[in-house]
């Protein structure tokens, strides 16, 4: 094999263009060199991503990060991402020395990107799994032949994160009376992917509210882990010894008691696997939402993949609704539809409603805290928030 430094992989301080990146890719691959690609936004770098490229980098002999056009961050992050701009990320990335390449791409998806480069190992991080990849990207890196690896990140460290502390560290150093956005309590009973998404949504300020505590009923539930890594305050409740499903009436009441105690505007229940019953529902009527992986009022309650392959759907998805005294039943919001694939199985179809889920909920919620301001300002009725 020719030394790497015959192979012109000489540092770059400038993104690559995509022709530049294939021809050094041929190069490489004709002297038997493995040919690493991931991509991202990197816009606010952290340890976590330093790890993350330097594992990435020690799994093949040239590492080339494509990261996305500033529009396309805006597209996916919203209108204040990203925080630094291509240029500027792509000089600090190639200032490491995990990072060999640069390249910079439009659009939402980095198909582009894996058909012009054909790595030969594409590595992506956090909660992708193989199958989580999207669809699009999965199918043509198998047609490709690439090897695909999922490298754990570092807990805590993530740019959502990073931003929502430091707005935190502002609100705390500010002489500025307390915050005036709404005040959101996420309740959840599991693993918390949705808790992260809208997370994710209210740092990049995509959603305009306060995240004043994440209650779940289940201890060392995923959730709690995601709501420390945001620095928020949490809160357990005990269900009490009611059977799966249902919260005991002093637990509706302490559940009551504490969101109004913490002035809560908005509950945005994200996989809480209990029933809300009064006096929860009064209290806080018209401004209970909940996400639900069906097209209501198709499938409600549980087993909702398993139920639309049996049947015989050709679509599912989630759907976004107000919480009344009935089971699922409440008036939509908001829906996303997904396809039922021929060789869907409950996990795969599964799948896809949470990627479904986690652009729909963030975006139900943005809308409906929009609505309530524009009804508290043209009338001041009971729903109102501040503004
Ligand atoms: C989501 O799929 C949500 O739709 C579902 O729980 C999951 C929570 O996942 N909710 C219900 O079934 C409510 N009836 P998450 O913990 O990863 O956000």
């Amino acid at each position: 094999m020719s030394p790497l430094s015959s192979l012109s992989l000489v540092p770059h301080s400038s993104a690559s263009t995509l022709d530049e990146i294939a021809a050094l890719r041929e190069q490489l691959s004709q002297n038997g060199r493995k040919f690493v690609l991931t991509n991202g936004v990197f816009d606010l770098l952290h340890v976590g991503h330093i790890r993350y490229l330097a594992e990435a980098r020690a799994l093949g002999d040239a590492l080339v990060v494509a990261i996305n056009s500033d529009e396309s961050t805006r597209a996916l992050k919203g209108p204040g991402r990203p925080i630094h701009p291509a240029a500027d990320r792509a000089e600090m990335l190639l200032a490491l020395r995990s990072v060999d390449r640069v390249v910079v791409f439009d659009g939402r998806r980095a198909t582009e990107v894996i058909a012009a480069i054909r790595p030969h190992l594409y590595v992506k991080g956090g909660d992708y799994t193989p199958e989580t990849l999207i669809d699009e990207e999965k199918a043509l890196l198998d047609r490709l032949g690439t090897e695909i690896r999922i490298l754990s990140l570092t807990p805590g460290q993530s740019s959502s994160a990073t931003l929502a502390r430091i707005n935190a560290a502002d609100a705390k150093q500010s002489t500025e009376p307390p915050s005036s956005r709404p005040r959101l309590a996420i309740l959840g009973s599991g693993r918390g992917s949705n808790a992260r998404a809208i997370l994710s949504a209210v740092a990049d300020g995509r959603i305009d509210a306060e995240i004043a505590v994440v209650i779940c009923d289940v201890p060392n539930a995923g959730i709690f882990d995601i709501a420390a890594e945001y620095g928020l305050p949490t809160l357990l409740i005990d269900p009490g010894t009611k059977k799966h499903g249902h919260l005991t009436d002093a637990a509706l009441k302490e559940l009551t008691d504490r969101l109004a105690a913490l002035s809560i505007d908005v509950i945005a229940c994200a996989g809480f696997m209990r029933i809300l019953r009064e006096p929860l529902l009064s209290r806080f009527s018209g401004r209970i939402l909940n996400l639900h992986p069906s097209l209501l009022p198709k499938f409600p309650g549980l087993h909702t993949a398993e139920r639309a392959l049996e049947a015989g759907e050709t679509e599912s998805g989630c759907t976004v609704h107000l919480i009344d005294a009935g089971i699922d039943t409440g008036p939509i919001l908001k829906q996303a539809r997904v396809p039922i694939l021929a060789d869907d199985t409950a996990d795969s179809l599964m799948t896809r409603i949470h990627e479904a889920e986690h652009r729909c909920y963030p975006e139900a919620i943005a809308e409906f805290l929009t609505r309530l301001r524009a009804e508290k300002t043209s009338n001041s009725g009971e729903n109102s928030i501040p503004d």
